[in-house]
């Protein structure tokens, strides 16, 4: 696990671009698995900006998405997708048929999770993973107890994630309860992940994450048992998390 702490929020948008864009650089069909939520959309707004001005290019990149509500009709106002469409998608200039859509709203739900799964799989693994750290540990919508086996699958969310969601779509009797979300054990096989964490109120949980215990109440410590991950934060999510125990890359 590598560790990036910088100044502010802009400043991480910065830092987890500049991994992303590396790798695109790399491998212009980089499959990536694409988080929504507030955290990274500094980093998709960056990375936007880059490509008007020519210097990233998305038109070969295939987006996955990370998770998504069940149950919502398309074209839902709270739809992940659509979040991921017009944060993501479109402002990268990603060609329809290179975006993979978790669909909430199939006849059998369960089967479509495997078969994305199998999708993924087919297209030979995901290349970069961006997640977002969730107040109760949990990366996509892979809530504690998670293992690291757990496959891509239908979850019931924890009130802690129906609380946390409450805002985004005006109130938590708003948030559905159950959810699709690509399982640990996909993510974990990501060649790489970068976990991006901004603000004083992910700080306690992010010690957990890279800090506390090995384990499946925190979903996201399990990052720690695979190589090729990067932690991106800003410091006011850092805090004072000893040095020691993380090198820092102080850009
Ligand atoms: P956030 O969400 O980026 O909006 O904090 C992260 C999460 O809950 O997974």
């Amino acid at each position: 696990m590598r560790f990036v702490v910088v100044d502010d929020h802009d400043a991480l948008s910065r830092s987890a671009a500049d991994e992303l864009a590396a790798v695109v650089a790399a491998k212009l069909s980089s499959s990536v698995l694409v988080a929504t939520g507030n955290t990274p959309m500094g980093m998709y707004a960056e990375l936007a900006e880059r490509r008007r001005r020519g210097r990233f290019d998305a038109s070969q990149l295939r987006a996955w998405q990370l998770d998504e509500y069940l149950g919502l009709a398309p074209g839902d106002r709270r739809s992940l997708y659509g979040w991921m469409r017009r944060s993501f998608v479109e402002p990268l200039g990603i060609p329809d048929g290179n975006v993979a859509r978790l669909p909430g709203d199939s006849a059998d739900p369960e089967a479509a999770c495997a078969a994305f799964e199998r999708a993924i799989l087919a297209a030979g693994g995901i290349d970069v993973a961006i997640l977002g750290l969730g107040p109760n540990g949990h990366l996509g919508f892979n809530e504690p107890p998670a293992t690291t086996d757990s496959p891509t699958r239908i979850v019931d969310l924890t009130p802690e994630s129906v609380a946390s969601n409450g805002p985004y779509w005006g109130g938590a009797d708003q948030v559905p309860r159950r959810a699709l979300t690509v399982g640990m054990r996909v993510i974990l096989n990501a060649r790489l992940t970068l976990l991006v964490v901004s603000g004083a109120h992910k700080r306690d949980i992010l010690a957990r994450a890279v800090a506390g215990p090995i384990s499946p109440d925190v979903p996201a410590s399990l990052l720690r048992t695979v190589p090729n991950v990067v932690v991106v934060a800003d410091r006011a999510a850092w805090g004072d998390l000893p040095m020691g125990s993380a090198p820092v890359d102080g850009r």
